[in-house]
């Protein structure tokens, strides 16, 4: 597995760029080269839950304030990191599977991810007695419409393709801290999570994957949902650093550490296949150390937009509905609505994603324009 290092991206890069000196020499002009398919929940969703419950309160102003100037289904005031890997491999912006028009051809990738999705199936929560509010669209249901798909998806489609599979798993804990369920309980389904996941790889790997970008879970002890249903007069449950939740990052890094030996074991299945462990946790455990250096002087743990107390962030009066204030401009926070992160923050783990393509020789420039445009990598790279 290679995990997301400079030298994996750019690996991944030259494998891309490979494809496409194959491409050229044999044929006159370069067809579509890749596409993204993508799985997941709220960090990766462009509007899919919205095609299904278009009054969710998520779907409300200001959420989509920057970038669209309107809600367009994407949990944050603009931009997920899916669309900005989108963006930088020269793709448009994933269309949501559920918006589809007969006879839409997805030749240029589709997003089957739909916020709230959890990635075990329904029953495991119902034996359980646990509520799923949002949907109950599971990975394996977005799966079964990939496969539906597949049929008219043209052959060599899946082998210049971006699998994008995650961030799934967050709201299988989420639901379940929610309903009061204990560390110890939930730390259990740890390993079905990432079955369900690993699944999900096997499926896609099947089908042709042979680029598959598995992202880990963010650091859940820093979310302001958290912070606020956890606070705590202990000051050993946080993190003198950051104010995090010690115990609760120390949960995801779990999650993340059994996910990056599930990613070892499948490279080790399947050499042919790049496998790329997307490091959402790192990524973003730098600007929870260190906000400012990030542009986030309003520090990274209090929501942007919600209902008030410490974190901004109240369960009962949550961002999008009347009352919720948007505090200040959304790009000196990093939380935007106390579950999801700012188009600002996902635009610094997108670059930490893409740092690696701006180690190309200039040599392979006038292919790698096709993949991503100079500027827009600099402007990326920026505020890293
Ligand atoms: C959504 O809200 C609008 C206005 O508040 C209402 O007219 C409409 O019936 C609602 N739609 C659904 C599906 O609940
Ligand atoms: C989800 O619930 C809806 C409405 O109850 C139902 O029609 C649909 O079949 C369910 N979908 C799944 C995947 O369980
Ligand atoms: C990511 O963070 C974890 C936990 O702090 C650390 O053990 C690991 O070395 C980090 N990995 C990278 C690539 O920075
Ligand atoms: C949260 O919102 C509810 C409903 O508006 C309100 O009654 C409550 O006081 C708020 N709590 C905090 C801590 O602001």
């Amino acid at each position: 597995m290679k995990k997301l290092t400079p030298m994996a991206l750019q690996s991944l890069v030259f494998s891309l760029l490979t494809i496409l000196l194959v491409l050229a020499k044999t044929e006159p002009v370069l067809c579509e080269y890749t596409s993204i398919f993508s799985f997941g929940d709220s960090y990766t969703d462009t509007g899919n839950l919205i095609c299904l419950y278009p009054n969710e309160s998520g779907f409300h102003f200001p959420y989509g304030e920057t970038y669209f100037g309107h809600p367009t289904g994407r949990f944050s005031n603009g931009r997920l990191i899916v669309d900005f890997l989108a963006q930088s491999l020269g793709l448009p912006l994933l269309p949501p599977y559920l918006a589809r028009k007969s006879g839409q051809e997805f030749r240029r990738g589709v997003n089957f991810a739909v916020a709230g999705a959890t990635a075990l199936d329904n029953a495991f929560f119902e034996e359980r007695g646990i509520d799923y509010p949002y949907t109950n669209i599971s990975l394996g249901n977005q799966l079964s419409w990939f496969k539906e798909l597949l049929p008219s998806l043209c052959d060599q489609s899946s082998s210049k393709s971006l699998f994008l599979v995650g961030e799934i798993g967050g709201n299988d804990y989420v639901y379940s801290f929610s309903a009061g369920r204990s560390l110890e309980e939930i730390r259990t389904f740890v390993p079905d999570v990432i079955d369900a996941i690993s699944s999900a790889i096997q499926l896609v790997v099947k089908h042709g994957a042979v680029t598959v970008m598995v992202p880990g879970n963010i650091p859940m002890g820093c979310l302001s949902l958290f912070l606020t249903q956890f606070q705590s007069s202990n000051e050993e449950d946080y993190d003198p650093q950051t104010g995090c939740l010690r115990w609760l990052n120390e949960f995801s890094m779990y999650h993340n550490h059994l996910l990056q030996k599930e990613l070892n074991r499948m490279q080790e299945l399947h050499p042919h296949v790049t496998f790329i462990y997307a490091d959402y946790y790192n990524a973003s455990m730098r600007f929870f150390r260190h906000p400012h250096q990030f542009g986030f002087s309003k520090g990274s743990l209090t929501a942007c937009c919600g209902g008030g107390g410490p974190y901004n962030y109240n369960k009962s009066l949550l961002c999008g509905n009347r009352g919720a204030s948007v505090l200040n401009d959304p790009s000196l926070y990093a939380d935007w609505d106390g579950e999801h992160m700012t188009e600002a923050a996902y635009k610094t783990i997108a670059s930490y994603i893409l740092q690696g393509f701006n180690d190309i020789p200039d040599s392979s420039h006038q292919y790698l324009t096709l993949i991503t445009s100079k500027e827009y990598r600099a402007s990326l790279l920026q505020n890293s």
